[in-house]
């Protein structure tokens, strides 16, 4: 059966979770930042625990605060990527998963090419399951990372508005941002070329936010209180997919980010492609970007995470 968005055991996706849910996520972070920073002793909160990170495509962010979070709440940790494991001999996802929750694991942290491989898997271990990225679909702690770097800046969510460009169509973590900013009441507004920005994706606002498509980088730029530039993904697109002029009518160059509000922070998922979505003077500034307060947060983010799926067990 399904597992449903409200099951604690796991973390799949942002969307269908009620905004009550994502605030304590938040708040959970929030308490846990001097822990995940390393300055203090690691918490023996998860003592005894095993958490499994199955990486079936590439990660340095993800897979590495992951096995942070893990360690800084006192549980031991399991590394297993795709290139590396029997899954190259042609050992199944679903039969390499359950091979490890057979060692005794507690969670399965997931990231996989193809969307819908953690829920899959979730429907046939016991143990937890976190998504951390499957293809198209969500990258929901991305997400999460992306609401406390915003919650960080702005304090509240509603009657703001946040600017996401570029390559939507293939981004998981542009959909897990759009479900938990529009669930929270920030309106959203999606830029790029109409091959990447399809206007489907006006309709999968989770509400009270709002989700409006548009094609004019620079007509949009004074009206945002933030702006998540969004890396090309060369490798989910067909050779020459990627018009020729897109750093010039999409990238953020610095003449383009003197144009934000003052206070508008710039924010990227990372990796970066410096001089395509973003130039290096803007990603690297330390007034404006926040990407390096991104990947801090990411352990909290996955500490809070954690915390939330295991103690249901
Ligand atoms: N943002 C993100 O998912 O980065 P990695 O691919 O390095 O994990």
């Amino acid at each position: 059966m399904p597992v449903a968005a409200t099951d604690r055991r796991h973390l799949l996706a942002l969307e269908g979770l009620p905004q009550g849910e994502i605030l304590t996520l938040l708040e959970v972070a929030t308490s846990l930042r001097e822990a995940a920073s390393g300055r203090i002793s690691p918490l023996d909160r998860l003592a005894g625990r095993v958490i499994g990170n199955l990486f079936f495509e590439d990660s340095t962010r993800t897979r590495h605060s992951f096995s942070l979070a893990a360690i800084r709440l006192g549980a031991d940790t399991l590394d297993l990527t795709g290139r590396a494991s029997s899954v190259s001999k042609g050992e199944t996802l679903l039969d390499t998963a359950r091979t490890i929750e057979a060692m005794g694991v507690d969670a399965l942290v997931i990231r996989s090419r193809e969307a819908g491989v953690p829920a899959m898997i979730a429907e046939a271990v016991e143990c937890s399951v976190i998504n951390a990225g499957d293809g198209r679909h969500e990258h929901p702690t991305q997400g999460l990372i992306d609401l406390l770097t915003l919650q960080q800046r702005w304090g509240d969510f509603t009657d703001h508005r946040i600017a996401i460009v570029g390559d939507i169509a293939a981004s998981r973590v542009a959909r897990s941002a759009i479900h938990g900013l529009t669930t929270l009441g920030t309106d959203v507004l999606l830029v790029g070329p109409s091959t990447l920005v399809p206007r489907t994706f006006e309709q999968i606002a989770a509400g009270p936010g709002r989700v409006t498509v548009g094609h004019d980088l620079d007509e949009i730029l004074p009206q945002v209180d933030a702006i998540m530039m969004l890396r090309v993904q060369f490798e989910r697109h067909s050779p020459g997919a990627i018009a020729d002029d897109y750093r010039a009518r999409y990238g953020l160059t610095q003449a383009r980010a003197s144009r934000l509000q003052p206070n508008a922070p710039i924010l990227h998922p990372g990796p970066v492609n410096r001089g395509l979505e973003i130039d290096a003077e803007v990603a690297d500034d330390p007034e404006r970007s926040v990407i390096l307060d991104q990947v801090a947060n990411g352990v909290a983010v996955r500490m809070a995470v954690l915390s939330r799926c295991l103690a249901q067990r």
